[in-house]
Formats: structure tokens, C-alpha cells, sequence
């Protein structure tokens, strides 16, 4: 029997570039009508050194397509009070066409109340109660930046999801929980029968097991095993860390959630880590952007 592995790739470098493409020309379009380009602001509170990664690569997208961006950074003494002035001033700011505030936030600030503080017409990352609602309803509004950026991949890759069954590990209020939501949607992609896996489930092996499509989202490296997969499953990788490795000359490498290597043989397609959810996640922050900025 052939060893070769059939898997494809969902590769989101590939799919964030085409759709990034598409952006950088309607956003030259809102450019040109409206006199300045889509303006995207980043509030970054503390010194933390992946977030500052995030936000930097951020940025960098918002340059890439032809957005203006901002980068307001805050020391981690920042209070409270003097964070949600900071949104109330860029709620009201008429220059700004939506604006993130990266979590996680210092332990002495409440990222709840920061949350409700945006302005739902700026919310950009789609975590507002709002956005949340309308996306629950199915009216138009602000979808969370990587459950939108998976169902975006999928549909690039034209990967056929109506009647399937879509396993979910982790029912987090930014990932996990809205994924289910999209996944089980009257759209397409999406009209799947959805399972929410999360810490308390039980025997859940025998549940991924039986996913035509699976998307982890744990928060715990290298987790899912060839054994909790499907022959030919469709597998979506959400999670991302960093661990020591010292055959790299950074000291590290980057893993997903899903045991890349193990698993990869038994799909037909997977994400990989890097280059499959995140560039996604930054693309559909962009696509957000773009939404805001051609708002009448
Ligand atoms: N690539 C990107 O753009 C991107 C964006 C966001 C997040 N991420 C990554 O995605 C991962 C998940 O992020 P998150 O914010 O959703 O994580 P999170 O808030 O930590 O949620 C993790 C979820 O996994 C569940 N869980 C934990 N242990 C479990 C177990 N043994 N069996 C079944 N379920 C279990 C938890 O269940 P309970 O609810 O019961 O505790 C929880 O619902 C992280 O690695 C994060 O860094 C990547």
C-alpha cells in the first residue's frame, strides 16, 4: 500500500492573498469616492509579546490593501477609566472607520466592559453583544473575525458542507461558540448539523470521530490525534502556540491544536499552523474594515 499522503491544504496564505486582492481594489474604489481611504485603529494596552505581534501583522495588512491604519499603544499602568475614554473619543472620531482593542487586556481592566464600550458601528472585530445578535439573527452586521475567516477558507476551497456534520472542540464567546452558529446557518457554507464539543464532554474521541468536518479550537498544543479523526475529514486548525525546539534557530516552532503530522494522512483537507486560520483572521478584520468604511 502507497505511504503518499492525499490530503490538500486549506491554505489560508493563498486564499488570504486572492481575497486580499478583491479588497485592496473596492477599498481604491471607497478611496476615491469618499476622498480618504478605510481607516482601521488598533489599541494595544501592555507590553505583551504576542499581542504586539498580532497588532503589528494587523497593520502590516491594513498597508498591504490600501487602508490607513493606527497603531495607538498604552502602557500596562492604563486605567480603566482612561481606556474607555480612549473609546469613546474613537467612537466619536468621524476619521476612523472601525477600531480593535487587542485582548488580552491587563487583569485590572474588564475586557466585558470594554467589550460594550464600542461603538457596534465600529466593531470591527465583531465581539460587541450587537454584532453577536445580528450575526445570531442572520441581519446584517459585523461577523467575529476568525469564525468568518474559516467559513471564507471553506469557501474558497469550495468545500461542500450542507447536511455534514460539523464537529466544534471549544465554545469560546470569540471562536468556538459563533463557529457553531455559522457552521449550522442556512448558508453555504454552512447548513451542517453541528456538534459543540467542549471541556466537559464526554468520550470525545467518539465525537470527533464522527465529523465530516472538524474545527478545533482547544487552546491546547498538538491535541487532536490521528485516532480522533475521521478517514477523509475536512479539518480546521484554530489553535496556535509557540514550542521550544531547538533544532530551530529560533529556539521554537509554531503548532496548532491538531497534531499536524499525525493527522494530516487520514484528511481529505486540513489548515495548516502556520498559514491556515490566522492570515484568515487578519483578512476578515480587513473585510470588516472595508464593510464599515462603505457604510453610507
Ligand atoms: N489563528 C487565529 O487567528 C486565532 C484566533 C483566536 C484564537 N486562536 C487560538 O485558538 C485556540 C482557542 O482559542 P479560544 O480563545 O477559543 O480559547 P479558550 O477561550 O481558551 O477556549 C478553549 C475552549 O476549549 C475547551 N476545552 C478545553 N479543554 C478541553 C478538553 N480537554 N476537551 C474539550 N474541550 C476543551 C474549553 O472548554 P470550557 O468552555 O468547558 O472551558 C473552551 O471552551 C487558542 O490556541 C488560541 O490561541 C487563534
Amino acid at each position: 500500500m502507497s505511504n503518499v499522503a492525499t490530503y490538500q491544504l486549506l491554505d489560508g496564505k493563498q486564499c488570504s492573498e486572492a481575497v486580499r486582492a478583491d479588497i485592496a481594489s473596492q477599498a481604491a474604489v471607497v478611496t476615491a469616492q469618499r476622498g480618504r481611504a478605510p481607516h482601521l485603529a488598533a489599541v494595544l494596552v501592555g507590553n505583551d509579546g504576542a499581542s504586539r505581534t498580532y497588532v503589528e501583522s494587523k497593520v502590516r495588512a491594513c498597508q498591504s490593501v490600501g487602508f490607513r491604519s493606527s497603531l495607538i499603544e498604552l502602557p500596562t499602568s492604563t486605567t480603566e477609566a482612561e481606556l474607555l475614554d480612549l473609546i469613546s473619543s474613537l467612537n466619536r472620531d468621524p476619521e476612523l472607520d472601525g477600531f480593535i482593542v487587542q485582548l488580552p487586556l491587563p487583569k485590572h481592566i474588564s475586557e466585558e466592559k470594554v467589550t460594550l464600550a464600542i461603538d457596534p458601528r465600529k466593531d470591527v472585530d465583531g465581539f460587541h453583544p450587537e454584532s453577536l445578535g445580528r450575526m445570531v439573527l442572520g441581519l446584517p452586521g459585523f461577523l467575529p473575525a476568525t469564525p468568518a475567516g474559516i467559513v471564507e477558507l471553506l469557501r474558497h476551497y469550495g468545500i461542500s458542507t450542507a447536511g455534514k456534520h460539523c464537529v466544534v472542540i471549544g465554545r469560546s464567546n470569540i471562536v468556538g461558540t459563533p463557529m457553531s452558529l455559522l457552521m449550522s446557518r442556512n448558508t453555504e457554507p454552512g447548513n451542517c448539523t453541528v456538534t459543540l464539543a467542549h471541556s466537559r464532554t464526554k468520550d470525545l474521541p467518539a465525537i470527533t470521530r464522527q465529523a465530516d468536518i472538524l474545527i478545533v479550537a482547544i487552546g491546547k498544543p498538538e491535541f487532536v490525534t490521528a485516532d480522533m479523526v475521521k478517514d477523509g475529514a475536512v479539518v480546521v486548525d484554530v489553535g496556535i502556540h509557540r514550542i521550544t525546539d531547538t533544532t530551530k534557530k529560533s529556539g521554537f516552532r509554531l503548532v496548532g491544536d491538531v497534531h499536524f503530522d499525525d493527522v494530516a494522512a487520514k484528511c481529505s483537507w486540513i489548515s495548516p499552523v502556520p498559514g491556515g486560520v490566522g492570515p484568515m483572521t487578519i483578512t476578515s478584520l480587513l473585510l470588516n474594515t472595508l464593510k464599515a468604511a462603505e457604510r453610507p
